[in-house]
């Protein structure tokens, strides 16, 4: 019996062991902090929960926390999804199921589904006070910046890199972690003084200046959309096949021209997740636009 629980238990978790670690979580949040709006802003303060002093970056690793846990495993399949191997592209009808089959069971169908629930809470005209709003915004930010994680988007075959053995320097590890973990962490540590933060400085330095006249297009979606998982999916399965398995094969060592040539790749990621999620909050916590269509 315990055998059979240990094994189930395994099964489900088998592939979410990893996730943009902890910092990579940090930064997007902490980014997408410096973007909202005064009223944004304040409606997430009323959103989070105490521990979190008012701080969004602080809670937003949450959802990995959690998916341990059995009241939980049912949003294990929410922090990626998988697309056919060496495809190279993305489609949510083929792709955003999870393995039991069930439809919008992945990355791109949460996004759609808390973006859903903040809307009608927030904006008004179909009030759905059933769900968790606290929850919702902190899934939310969570997989907003997973969908950004290339190897979120990553292929069926290996599991989104999960198992797919690599050396990182002389560190056995596989090639998710590489992306969720190491390469934030190794450039924390060689390029930034130990000091996430100092990191993520230089990431919004660039949203100020190199990057400044690319914000608009990261920014917008087709259609008026308020959101577009997909688009962010089909972004990272094409820089999963050109940066992230590109010379990474089972058995490869990486070292400084993998770690050097990727680290641009990782941190555009975390300012582009960062950036969208600002925006998705900005339109559905506006406190304007609610007063507007109420009268
Ligand atoms: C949508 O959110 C609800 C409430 O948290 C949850 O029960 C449901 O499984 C979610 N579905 C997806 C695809 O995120
Ligand atoms: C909403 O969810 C959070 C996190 O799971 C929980 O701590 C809080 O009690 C929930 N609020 C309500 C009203 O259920
Ligand atoms: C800033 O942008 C430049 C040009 O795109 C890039 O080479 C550099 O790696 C970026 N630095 C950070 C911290 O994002
Ligand atoms: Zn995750």
């Amino acid at each position: 019996m315990g055998w059979i629980v240990r094994l189930f238990v395994l099964m489900q978790l088998v592939h979410v062991v990893f996730c943009w670690g902890k910092h990579g979580h940090y930064a997007v949040c902490k980014i997408a902090e410096g973007y909202l709006t005064k009223d944004a802003m304040a409606t997430v303060k009323e959103l989070l929960p105490d521990y979190a002093n008012g701080e969004l970056a602080s809670v937003c690793s949450w959802p990995d926390d959690i998916k341990w846990y059995y009241r939980w495993y049912w949003t294990s399949p929410l922090h990626y999804v998988d697309t056919p191997s060496f495809k190279c592209n993305y489609k949510y009808g083929r792709d955003c199921y999870d393995s039991a089959g069930r439809r919008n069971n992945c990355v791109t169908g949460a996004i759609f589904n808390y973006t859903k629930q903040l809307f009608s809470a927030y904006q008004g005209y179909n009030p759905n006070l059933k769900y968790n709003l606290t929850e919702a915004l902190i899934f939310l930010a969570h997989y907003m910046a997973d969908v950004h994680q290339p190897l979120h988007v990553g292929f069926t075959g290996d599991l989104g890199g999960t198992i797919l053995k690599v050396r990182w320097y002389r560190k056995k590890t596989n090639l998710h972690h590489v992306w969720d973990t190491l390469i934030i962490d190794t450039a924390v540590k060689t390029f930034y003084g130990s000091d996430l933060s100092t990191m993520v400085r230089a990431i919004q330095r660039n949203i100020t200046d190199a990057w400044s006249s690319d914000i608009a297009s990261w920014k917008s979606c087709r259609h008026h959309d308020r959101v577009c998982p997909n688009l962010y999916a089909a972004e990272s399965v094409r820089l999963a096949c050109n940066f992230a398995y590109k010379n990474a094969t089972p058995g490869s060592i990486l070292e400084d021209d993998y770690f050097l040539s990727r680290l641009p790749v990782v941190e555009k990621r975390l300012a582009q997740g960062g950036i969208r999620l600002a925006a998705v909050l900005n339109q559905l916590l506006n406190f304007e636009v609610k007063i507007g269509q109420s009268l």
